[in-house]
């Protein structure tokens, strides 16, 4: 889709990296800290980061408009889980006020969307995407450690009370634990007017529960067990993120998959993602970065300055990723540091 820049826009002043991929996807991470512990996301002990070190709501605000200044149409909101974020409702409210930004997007676990959902959609909030691995309350329990499965439902019903259009599950599939359920929870989605994604496993941090080279299921090995049950069609639809899309015949829904391991996507990256510290990530599965933090703090009253060092970032974009299930993770910040 094309889009004239805002007024506040330089056309020429846009993010391009040096492979020619141009930036316009921000993941802007608002905190380490989440009242799940998904086992394919956390050790069970974690450390979270003193306060200090976090950005406040307002840095992040100020990212969000230097990015919208600089082209950015998408920004999604990540954690750990973003809604235990005290006042978050406050920075939602200023980023969907900004000119730019077409599409304001939350990942969450759903456990607080009850409270939440309806305010966010009064913010601005344009798409919900919502983590969901099992139907089976035990199961549940045991991938989340410490969820309830009726909780996260009730989150899911909140949104679509609230009004968003294309809410979409994440379900990160891991053989024997939850790989069975993919029918199931397409099944769940499409009685209820959803999309869902399936997601491949990647080795961020260590997490002492599994080992993931033997939980791999990969995408390939759902979409034949779905199409078992199933009529999926192919379509070329884009959500502007990694998940390559079917539709399920006769209805509304799509199946996306994000296949980083058996399908990889870097060659159209188009994002970039803040972590909750202010540390510019060029790249999920790479440690190159740029402290935005520093440049925040060091010059209050100057966005030029921190919009630079967004620029210069662009030169340090790796390809891709080096994903190696069989090998001990070479990145060793878990998802809840990064957001995905
Ligand atoms: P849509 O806007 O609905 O397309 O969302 P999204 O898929 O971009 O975002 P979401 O937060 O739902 O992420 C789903 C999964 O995709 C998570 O496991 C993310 O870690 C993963 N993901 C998102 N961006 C990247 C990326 O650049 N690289 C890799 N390897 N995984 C990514
Ligand atoms: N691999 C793949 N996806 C993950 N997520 C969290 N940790 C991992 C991982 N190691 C998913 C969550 C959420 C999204 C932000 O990333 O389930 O849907
Ligand atoms: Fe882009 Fe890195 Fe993600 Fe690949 S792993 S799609 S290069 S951010």
């Amino acid at each position: 889709m094309l889009h004239a820049p805002s007024a506040d826009q330089d056309p020429n002043d846009r993010l391009i990296d040096r492979f020619g991929r141009h930036i316009t996807y921000v993941r802007l991470s608002v905190t380490d800290r989440c009242d799940l512990r998904c086992v394919y996301c956390m050790a069970e002990d974690m450390n979270f980061l003193p306060r200090a070190q976090v950005l406040t709501l307002e840095e992040v605000a100020r990212l969000g408009r230097c990015f919208s200044e600089l082209g950015v149409t998408k920004l999604r909101i990540t954690g750990g889980e973003p809604l235990v974020r005290r006042n978050v409702l406050w920075l939602f409210e200023q980023l969907g006020a900004l000119p730019g930004i077409r599409d304001l997007t939350l990942t969450t676990n759903g456990t607080q969307l009850p409270r939440y959902a309806a305010a966010l959609k009064a913010a601005g909030v344009t798409r919900i995407n919502i983590s969901l691995d099992s139907l089976k309350p035990e199961r549940f329990r045991a991938i989340t450690r410490k969820g309830e499965l009726a909780q996260t439902l009730a989150g899911v019903d909140a949104a679509r009370a609230a009004g968003f259009a294309r809410i979409k599950l994440n379900c990160v599939m891991l053989k024997h634990r939850n790989h069975d359920e993919a029918t199931d929870l397409v099944r769940f989605a499409v009685d209820r007017g959803l999309d869902i994604s399936f997601i491949e496993e990647m080795p961020l941090g260590v997490i002492g529960d599994h080992d993931r080279a033997e939980a791999y299921y990969s995408s390939d090995e759902i979409r034949r067990d779905l199409a078992e049950r199933l009529e999926l069609i192919p379509t070329t639809e884009s959500t502007g993120g990694p998940s390559r899309y079917w539709r399920i015949a006769g209805t509304d829904t799509r199946v996306g998959f994000i296949s980083p391991h058996s399908h990889n996507f870097c060659g159209d990256c188009n994002r970039v993602r803040v972590t909750a510290e202010g540390r510019l990530l060029l790249c999920l599965g790479q440690e190159f970065s740029t402290d935005l933090r520093r440049t925040l703090r060091a010059h209050p009253g100057d966005d030029g300055r921190v919009k630079q060092a967004i620029r210069a970032a662009m030169s340090i974009k790796p390809r891709g990723h080096d994903f190696d299930l069989t090998e001990q993770p070479i990145i060793f910040r878990h998802m809840n540091a990064t957001g995905g």
